[in-house]
């Protein structure tokens, strides 16, 4: 099973903040690997998908909000590789379709809503049953590609980057990427996660957690040394997909300076952390730090609207 990727490019940022805390800025650009299947999305999707064809499943089922990133990718994965998709998507249909469900639907995508209430159910074997009944024989993902194989796949990340680097830094969600991350690093190496929920602390059992099945499950992990990790929790800007002026305005700087543009959603809030704890000295002099750049660029499309308000201000 392949696709056509170009190689993430890793780009150096030559930012005065950057030379002035005596450190070198790299980001990992995978958003730029594919259109549509970019991002931490393909690590996720990989094994789900290559799991999928290995046992005759002929249709991926999954779940996410009606901005999803992982409802959009797994909708091109699956018609570029074959499969049926369908997307259980949380909260009552509204039309015109969004963006995001609009392609997922030129995809071949069949969509299915539910109730919020019922949606909370989604990891439970009661609903798995109800959706099995109702699709027949589908191979589940869950949310996010949120499973062991999406850890296996981001274990691949760091890979792609052809220079060591000291801190890695990404931005979190369900951590899964985090962890693929941390298991896939040499001794010396850190990663470090920048939750974009509000009060993220929380993510740091998920974290050991997720490591410890991962671990246990036999599954490979390119180093076993206990995995370096912190979680920076500052820089949620009010909670998921929460944003104000000042993000706004970094990311729009960001990308005019630099050439690299941001989701408001994940990376906006994580390069507006790396830059502000540049400035507050909280990397080591010396230090060569990677900000991988996770994708998530289709979800901007659906934040326009919001965004004419913010310029309205
Ligand atoms: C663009 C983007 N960046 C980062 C993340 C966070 O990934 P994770 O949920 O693995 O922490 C997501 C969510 O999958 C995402 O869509």
């Amino acid at each position: 099973m392949s696709l056509t990727f170009i190689a993430p490019p890793l780009q150096q940022i030559n930012s005065e903040i950057a030379r002035h805390a005596g450190v070198d800025l790299y980001v990992l650009r995978l958003d730029l690997m594919h259109p549509w299947v970019n991002g931490n999305k393909w690590f996720k999707l990989k094994y789900n998908l290559l799991e999928a064809k290995e046992k005759n499943f002929t249709t991926l089922l999954t779940f996410g909000g009606a901005y999803s990133n992982h409802i959009y990718a797994t909708a091109a994965a699956g018609n570029l590789f074959g499969f049926r998709t369908i997307g259980v998507i949380r909260g009552e249909e509204r039309l015109p379709l969004n963006p995001t469900l609009s392609f997922a639907v030129q995809q071949g995508m069949q969509l299915v809503y539910l109730s919020r209430e019922m949606y909370r159910q989604r990891n439970t074997p009661k609903l798995e049953e109800y959706l099995q009944q109702r699709f027949g024989e589908v191979f589940i993902i869950p949310e996010g590609g949120s499973n062991l194989n999406g850890v296996r796949g981001c274990t691949e990340i760091i890979d792609r980057a052809i220079i060591t680097f000291d801190r890695i830094c990404v931005a979190c969600g369900t951590a899964t990427t985090l962890a693929g991350i941390a298991l896939s690093l040499h001794e010396g190496q850190r990663a470090i996660a920048f939750p974009v929920l509000k009060n993220g602390a929380f993510l740091a059992q998920e974290i050991e957690s997720l490591l410890t099945n991962y671990l246990a499950s036999g599954l490979p992990a390119p180093y076993t040394s206990p995995a370096s990790w912190e979680l920076v929790c500052d820089y949620h800007f009010g909670g998921y997909a929460k944003m104000n002026n000042d993000l706004l305005f970094f990311s729009q700087q960001f990308t005019k300076e630099h050439g690299v543009p941001l989701d408001y959603v994940y990376t906006a809030k994580m390069f507006y952390g790396v830059m502000d704890l540049l400035k507050q000295g909280f990397f080591c002099k010396g230090d060569r730090l990677l900000l991988v750049h996770t994708g998530g660029l289709q979800g901007n499309v659906g934040m326009e609207e919001r965004l004419q308000r913010f310029s309205k201000i």
